[in-house]
This record gives structure tokens, C-alpha cells and sequence, in this order.
């Protein structure tokens, strides 16, 4: 199966054009409902946003051109609908001196608040106020600062990642997320005319520069939706090929496939992932890369419901990513939660149940057990899969999946 282009690449891509100061394009950008969400977003703004044709193999770009921005504002409704709009701030405080954006609330995974990517473009010089929920920055000019993120935040070091490109003055970022998505922004960036450094390390170094161009970029494949694919083999005692994907990526899901009893081939630019037999149970904890993803979590834990023994799966992102364990019960799953732990005792079947998702991945977690589940499984509200799965359904059928999408 081929790999889509990552989602969480292709946003702070999109956020990165409002820096350009000629049309950008994004190479490979997945048919996604965030990223649809996102174009809005620019368009809202002034942007031009469109679809074109890459001339790559039937591939499609995202092209925009922000050369008409008028209005540095993300409002409520769109903000609701999508946290990932909060990667306009750095930008548009950057380039246009001033933002205003709706502060995002909680969502079904966690309290997410956006305080570290604040307190970076304070650093920076900007001046921040909260009124009627929404939070505005300013700034004649972002200066070069030191920024000590408190944890490690993957769309907070994008942020000011991408304010610092055009700070006066050096930008050094410590404890800086390393995920492979902030290096695909930092290549574009530096594509752009931006000067960084350290991208993959947990420091980068970023000075400044006056003006930052267009250009076309290519989207890194989706670690997310290669590992969902694997374990929908895996869980189905099955053999996936995830054909574009990185598998230095995936180090952490694919030696906990391997721990459970899976055969892994992996070359650059291909995974195949085989298993039969009873699944191993195995722990995992999540951690931000190259740690556990906290985005598989949720897949990972359907797998181990069909364990031979116990798993113990530590959530440390996230403080209520376990909403998919309620569901995975109704399936006869056995799942004891407490706190931040989940103690998963293996089951020889899980059977079929309506099902209700109740964000992205865990509705991807819901999918994976109800195709090794015995008798029909039938997952509500599927809009949470759309967000970040393109035509998932369509991929797992080709693998022989017995899937459909039906009306609620
Ligand atoms: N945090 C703070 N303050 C901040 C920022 C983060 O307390 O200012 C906390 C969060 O509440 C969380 C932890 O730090 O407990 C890490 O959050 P992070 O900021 O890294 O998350 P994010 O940038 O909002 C991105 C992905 C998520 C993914 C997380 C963790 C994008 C657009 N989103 O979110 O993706 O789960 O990193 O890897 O890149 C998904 O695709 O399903 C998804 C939720």
C-alpha cells in the first residue's frame, strides 16, 4: 500500500507560506479534511489556496500564494474545529507585525494549552493580550532570543521556528521537538532562504534573515498512517507493505512489531510487516521522537488486546488519550485504566460492536480491532477519521479488508 504525505508535515508547510512573499507549493499534500480546514483558514485571510496538478505522476500539489494577505486573524470557528491553526501565530507576528487568533480550548485528548509557544514569541519581543478568547501578538520586529521550551512541543518549536526565520538576530531553541515533521519544515524553510540549524537535534539554531521566497516542496510520507496500515496486517495476522515510507522514522513501532511476534523487512522507502500465530504481548510507553509516538498509541493497544499475556501501555503525552479503551470493551477487550496506565489482558477474539470514535486515532484503533474482530463492527461518527486518513477505507479493501463507509 502506498503511503499518503504526512499531515502534520503538510500544516506547518501551509502556515509556512504566510512567511513567503511569493506562492509556495506543496508537493504530495494528501486530500485531508485538516488540511482543507487549513486552506480555509489561509483563504479567510486573503491567501489564494488551490489544487493543482504536480506534472509528478498523477501526484497533487497545494499551491498558495500569499501575496494578498489582508487579515492576520484565525477565528473561533475554524480554531474549534482544528488546534493545528494556532501554527499561523509565529508566521503572521513575523511577517505582517501583528496576529490575532481564537485561543484554543481543550480537546477530546487533553487540555493542550498553547502557553510555551507564547512565552517563545515573548522572548522574542513580542507583546501578547487576551480578550473575548482570543489572544493577539504584536511585534514591530521579532528580535533573536534564547527559547527553553519546558517540554518538548512539536507544532510550539514550528511556531517559533518559523517566527525566528525572520527575527533580527539569532534564535536558539532548546529542548526543540525532533520529530522528523519539524525537520521536513526546517528543509523547506531553509529551501525558502531561511538560515537554520540543528533541525533533529533538541537545540536549533535560527538567524535571521530579511525576506524569505517561494518555492515547491516535497511532503515526507506519514509515519502515522504507514504504522496504522502495518498493524492492520499485523493485527490481522497478516502481510502489509507500506510502500514510501521511511522506516528510520519508525524505529519505536517497528521494534515493538517485532517484540510482539512480527517479521519486519524493512529498506529505505519500504516496509513490510508479517505475522501469524498468537500476538505477543508487549509495554509501551509513549514518548516524543524518537520515542513511541503517542499517535499509535491508540492503534497499538487494539493489537494488544489480542495478546497472549499482559501489555502495560503509559500514555505520557497526553492526559486522556485512553477514550478508545471504553469502546475496545465493548468488544470484550479487558482494559484496566488508572491514570496514565493501561493494563491490557490479551483475549483469544474480540467480537464485532456498534462503536463510537471519538478523535483520529482513536477511531483509526476502533477500525484495526473491528477488522480482526469476529462478526461487524460498525465505528460512528467517521469524520474524526477523515481528518487525518485519506480514503482509508479504500486502502485497507484493497488489502482484502471487508470494509465500507455506510451513512450514520
Ligand atoms: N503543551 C503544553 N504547552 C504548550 C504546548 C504543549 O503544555 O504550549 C503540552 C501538551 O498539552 C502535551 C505536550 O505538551 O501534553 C505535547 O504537545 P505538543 O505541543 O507536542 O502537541 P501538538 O504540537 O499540539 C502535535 C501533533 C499531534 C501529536 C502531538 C504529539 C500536529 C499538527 N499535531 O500536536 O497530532 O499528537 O504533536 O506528537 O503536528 C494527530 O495527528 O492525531 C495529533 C493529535
Amino acid at each position: 500500500m502506498r503511503v499518503s504525505g504526512a499531515k502534520n508535515a503538510v500544516l506547518p508547510l501551509m502556515a509556512a507560506s504566510l512567511l513567503a512573499d511569493a506562492p509556495v507549493e506543496i508537493v504530495g499534500a494528501p486530500r485531508l479534511r485538516d488540511i482543507a480546514t487549513f486552506g480555509k483558514l489561509l483563504s479567510l485571510m486573503g491567501a489564494s489556496v488551490e489544487r493543482i496538478d504536480a506534472g509528478e505522476d498523477g501526484r497533487e500539489a497545494v499551491r498558495i500564494d500569499p501575496r494578498e494577505i489582508r487579515k492576520a486573524e484565525a477565528p473561533y470557528d475554524l480554531v474549534k474545529t482544528m488546534r493545528a491553526s494556532v501554527l499561523v501565530l509565529g508566521p503572521l507576528v513575523a511577517r505582517y507585525g501583528r496576529a490575532r487568533i481564537s485561543l484554543p480550548g481543550g480537546c477530546a485528548i487533553g487540555a493542550r494549552p498553547i502557553d510555551q509557544h507564547l512565552k517563545g514569541l515573548e522572548l522574542l519581543g513580542a507583546k501578547t493580550t487576551l480578550s473575548e478568547g482570543y489572544v493577539g501578538v504584536e511585534a514591530a520586529r521579532l528580535s533573536g532570543a534564547t527559547v527553553y521550551f519546558d517540554m518538548k512541543t512539536v507544532t510550539g518549536t514550528e511556531n517559533l521556528m518559523m517566527a525566528a526565520t525572520l527575527a533580527k538576530g539569532t534564535t536558539v531553541l532548546k529542548n526543540a521537538a525532533q520529530e522528523p515533521e519539524v525537520c521536513c519544515l526546517a528543509q523547506a524553510l531553509r529551501a525558502m532562504g531561511a538560515d537554520i540549524e540543528g533541525d533533529g537535534t533538541d537545540e536549533i539554531v535560527v538567524r535571521g534573515v530579511a525576506s524569505l521566497r517561494g518555492g515547491r516542496h516535497d511532503v515526507i510520507a506519514d509515519r502515522i498512517e504507514a504504522s496504522t496500515l502495518l498493524l492492520a496486517g499485523a493485527i490481522t495476522g497478516g502481510d502489509v507493505t507500506a510502500e514510501g515510507a521511511d522506516p528510520s522514522a519508525m524505529d519505536a513501532v517497528l521494534q515493538k512489531l517485532s517484540e510482539s511476534g512480527a517479521e519486519i523487512a524493512a529498506s529505505p522507502g519500504l516496509v513490510r510487516v508479517r505475522r501469524e500465530g498468537r500476538v505477543r504481548s508487549v509495554n509501551v510507553e509513549t514518548s516524543p521522537y524518537p520515542g513511541f509516538p503517542t499517535d499509535v498509541q491508540a492503534q497499538f493497544m487494539a493489537y494488544m488486546c489480542l495478546g497472549d499475556g499482559f501489555s502495560i501501555v503509559r500514555e505520557t503525552i497526553f492526559e486522556n488519550r485512553f477514550m478508545h479503551a471504553a469502546e475496545l470493551r465493548r468488544m470484550g477487550a479487558k482494559i484496566d485504566i488508572s491514570g496514565n496506565t493501561a493494563a491490557v489482558k490479551g483475549v483469544p477474539f474480540l467480537s464485532g460492536a456498534p462503536l463510537m470514535a471519538t478523535d483520529l486515532r482513536a477511531s483509526a484503533s476502533l477500525v484495526l480491532a473491528g477488522l480482526a474482530a469476529k462478526g461487524t463492527t460498525e465505528v460512528l461518527r467517521i469524520y474524526h477519521l477523515d481528518r487525518g486518513y485519506e480514503e482509508l477505507e479504500s486502502k485497507l479493501s484493497s488489502l482484502g479488508a471487508e470494509i465500507a463507509r455506510v451513512k450514520e
